[in-house]
């Protein structure tokens, strides 16, 4: 690419309407490093013995790390409903549809499964806490464990299927990045 064309694609590249705003740049990566924390938290838990320390450590990564995806996804939605979403990129509409669907569906389960996990918590008869710092999260029902059993099947379930969502989204997003050669990828990284 010569100087003058380089330059006249550069608005294109960076022209806000066709790239996320910073915030939700920043939103979007800092949920998914919470997720990941989340996801290794309990993949960690389940090598070390019931009741040992790094056993109940890893189980309050996993469930603080979940709790603040939470508080980032209320705002996340919000300024998304918001400020919108740039146009998708040139391409097939049905792709471009199925991508807007998996974005919802992503933002359900970012609410939903940080909520369900809450719910097993509390409907278990525990307080989500860290007493050290004083601190304590109200419950959300009081003890039920029908609600419990319930809560916590649908909680680990979602949890075992988004392993698959989240990956045919990162697929996606690398496939639109070395395959299409499209700025989806580059315009959720600046
Ligand atoms: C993005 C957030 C979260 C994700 C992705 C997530 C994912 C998971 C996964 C994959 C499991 C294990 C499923 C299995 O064993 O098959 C699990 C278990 C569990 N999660 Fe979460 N979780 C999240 C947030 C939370 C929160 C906020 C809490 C509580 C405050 C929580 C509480 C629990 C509990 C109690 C279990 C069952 C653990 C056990 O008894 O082995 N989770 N979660
Ligand atoms: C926990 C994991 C993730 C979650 C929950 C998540 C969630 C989301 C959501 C809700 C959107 C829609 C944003 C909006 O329109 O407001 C989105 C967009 C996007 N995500 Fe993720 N994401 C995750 C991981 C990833 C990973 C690992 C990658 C890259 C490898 C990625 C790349 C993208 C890209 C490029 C977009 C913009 C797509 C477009 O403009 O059409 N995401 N993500």
């Amino acid at each position: 690419m010569d100087r003058i064309t380089e330059i006249q694609a550069l608005p294109e590249v960076l022209s806000p309407s066709r790239r996320y705003d910073r915030l939700a740049v920043w939103l979007h990566w800092a949920v998914f490093l919470l997720v990941a924390l989340a996801y290794a938290a309990i993949e960690l838990k389940g090598n070390f013995a019931k009741g040992t320390p790094p056993r109940n450590l890893a189980m309050l990564v996993h469930e603080w790390a979940g709790l603040v995806v939470l508080g980032l996804a209320v705002p996340r939605l919000l300024w998304r409903l918001v400020r919108g979403a740039p146009m998708p990129e040139p391409g097939w509409r049905l792709m471009q549809l199925a991508g807007s669907a998996m974005h919802w569906v992503l933002y359900l389960f970012i609410l939903a499964q940080p909520l369900l996990g809450l719910l097993t918590i509390n409907a278990g008869g525990h307080l989500l806490a860290l007493p050290q710092l004083g601190i304590e999260i109200p419950a959300l029902v009081g003890p039920d464990p029908a609600l419990k059993d319930t809560v916590k099947e649908i909680h680990e379930t979602l949890g075992t299927a988004f392993y698959l969502v989240i990956g045919l989204h990162a697929m996606a997003a690398l496939f639109h990045h070395y395959m299409l050669g499209d700025n989806t990828l580059r315009r959720m990284l600046r």
